[in-house]
């Protein structure tokens, strides 16, 4: 009997439910035993862990979210809290993990490698910034919903001559910042690792308002500063106000796009065919719109 369990962790991503959803169908048409590991990596811990039947196969594909649920659980870098999770698995006989998440989905599952257990990993998250692979589950639909918000903000920016300042997700990546920036024609952008002059920022807003232009919007990634404070030292520069948005975790939900859907379904056949092939301790990717794998413990 081949016992494989499956794990969604940190923060959700729409069309993890798709990736899901393909690893099922590949892993009961070859008669693996699925085993749901409900929260994450918490729920790995807790023994939150429940077979999933072939007639349970659920039609989530079309919903955000994770059907298993997930975590941010900073425990699991402890090894005596790993060694129960371990055990819980062990207590299952499952034998592989198939992991979905991001950076630190990436990390939980490194260790378990080093400690014995066999781990296929897939990049999901909104924030891109998984290594190996172009694109991560979820970017593109969270990219969608920033676009449709920039575009709504940007008809009351145009309306009331107004500038806005919007910060988007990313953590410290900025992708979605950039790729927003230009669907929505933003005016200004803000991204981790590039160093940007306030001052440069504040003389080219002057410079649009005396040609006539005076409505903008500034995209930030998090973490760079306090957009409040920001945008009140500008504010009194430019003698304008000066609107701040928070998009928050609007982004991260909602149903994912065609893309998030096909690209988590392929992803999630792929990972559960390599298992077939006797495959372990790899994390999946596309690049340049092939599938590809690479080994985790030369990666994290
Ligand atoms: O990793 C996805 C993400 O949404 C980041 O963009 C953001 O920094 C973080 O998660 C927020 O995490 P939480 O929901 O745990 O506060």
């Amino acid at each position: 009997m081949k016992n494989i369990g499956i794990l969604t962790s940190g923060g959700d991503s729409p069309g993890m439910n798709s990736a899901i959803n393909g690893i099922l169908n590949v892993a009961y048409l070859n008669n693996f035993v699925v085993y749901g590991i409900y929260n994450g990596y918490k729920g790995l811990f807790e023994n939150n862990i429940k077979k999933i039947f072939n007639n349970n196969l659920f039609n989530f594909n079309n919903l955000g979210g994770t059907y298993l649920g997930s975590s941010r659980f900073e425990k699991f870098k402890k090894k005596t809290i790993r060694l129960k999770a371990i055990n819980n698995l062990k207590k299952n006989n499952i034998n592989s993990l198939i992991i979905i998440g991001g950076n630190g989905s990436y990390i939980g599952s490194k260790y378990l490698v080093q400690e014995g257990i066999s781990c296929i990993n897939l990049p999901g998250t909104i924030d891109n910034d998984v290594v190996c692979t172009d694109y991560s589950i979820g970017y593109f639909t969270a990219l969608e919903t920033i676009v449709e918000s920039i575009d709504r903000i940007r008809d009351t920016a145009f309306s009331h001559q107004s500038i806005f300042i919007i910060e988007v997700m990313g953590r410290k990546c900025g992708d979605l910042t950039i790729a927003s920036a230009i669907a929505g024609k933003c005016e200004f952008l803000i991204i981790p690792g590039i160093k940007f002059n306030i001052d440069n920022l504040i003389n080219e807003i002057k410079n649009k308002i005396s040609k006539g232009i005076n409505n903008a919007i500034i995209i930030i990634t998090e973490n760079i500063c306090n957009i409040k404070k920001f945008s009140e030292y500008i504010k009194k520069k430019i003698n304008k106000e000066i609107r701040t948005i928070i998009l928050g975790h609007v982004q991260r939900g909602g149903k994912p796009i065609s893309y998030d859907r096909i690209l988590g379904y392929r992803m999630g056949t792929y990972a559960i065919n390599l298992l077939i092939k006797g495959h372990k301790n790899v994390c999946v990717g596309i690049k340049n719109n092939k599938f590809i794998y690479n080994d985790i413990l030369k990666l994290i």
